[in-house]
């Protein structure tokens, strides 16, 4: 049990546009007073400048879905973490594993974008998750700690800067959340791996669980000792949804 500050980031994913942002941040700033939880937006690259505007000021911290591992050249494409950095994003998830699945991002990827958000002053959000395959054949523990490893591995003592992500590939977009004992073990697996890797900063690093998390079933997650926020798809495009979360999280 620790008693850091919560996070709550918002996923949008590719989701979005001028309008429906602009009235959607209006939505959320108007009911979000002052959370008792850190609260993030990773929105599309292409809105960041938007979205720096609309947040200045508030306590929504503007984050990003992806990054760049290499610094700048050619790349097509690409975003490095200095170009999020002037358009003060905070907050950069890493290795979601659409990006795993359909982008071929490796666990030695993940790791080199961890490593260029951290040297930029980026918080990643690295995220690791079992498919069902892989829960059903029984791998889950081992295929996270492989996915986490690869990351501490590169990043050494940096990790205690770090967020991870619990976000079961079965459980995203599918209304199927991993109930809170489920989730709850597999989180304290995790900081096991962090607590051997950063010793007593392990403690302080937040874990969020990911995966059909929403208004409902928050509190319930949120309340396990090792669930330190949340990492929120669909639930976090809908204003009355996303504050009833970042209410739950205290
Ligand atoms: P859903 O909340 O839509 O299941 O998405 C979870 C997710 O992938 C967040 O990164």
């Amino acid at each position: 049990m620790t008693t850091k500050k919560k996070l709550i980031a918002g996923n949008w994913k590719m989701n979005g546009s001028l309008a429906a942002n602009e009235a959607l941040v209006k939505a959320l700033l108007q009911g979000v007073g002052t959370p008792a939880c850190e609260v993030a937006v990773c929105v599309p690259a292409p809105y960041l400048a938007q979205l720096q505007s609309l947040l200045s000021g508030s306590p929504i911290a503007l984050g990003a879905q992806d990054l760049s591992a290499q610094p700048q050249g050619a790349f097509t494409g690409e975003q490095s973490a200095a170009m999020l950095k002037d358009f003060g994003v905070r907050f950069a998830i890493v290795g979601h594993s659409e990006r795993r699945q359909y982008h071929g991002e490796t666990d030695e990827g993940v790791a080199a974008k961890t490593a260029a958000a951290l040297a930029n002053g980026i918080t990643p959000i690295v995220c690791v998750g079992e498919t069902l395959a892989e829960r059903e054949a029984g791998h889950t523990a081992e295929v996270v700690k492989r996915q986490l490893a690869a990351v501490i591995h590169v990043n050494g003592h940096c990790i205690s800067e770090i967020v991870v992500a619990y976000e079961p590939v079965w459980a995203i977009g599918t209304g199927k959340t991993a109930t809170p004992e489920l989730a709850q073990s597999v989180h304290a697996l995790l900081r096991a791996q962090l607590h051997h890797a950063a010793d007593e900063h392990a403690a302080g690093i937040r874990i969020l669980y990911g995966g059909s998390m929403n208004a409902a079933n928050a509190a319930e997650l949120l309340a396990q000792p090792d669930i330190d926020g949340g990492l929120i798809g669909g639930a976090s495009l809908k204003a009355p949804d996303f504050l009833q979360i970042i209410a739950a999280a205290r």
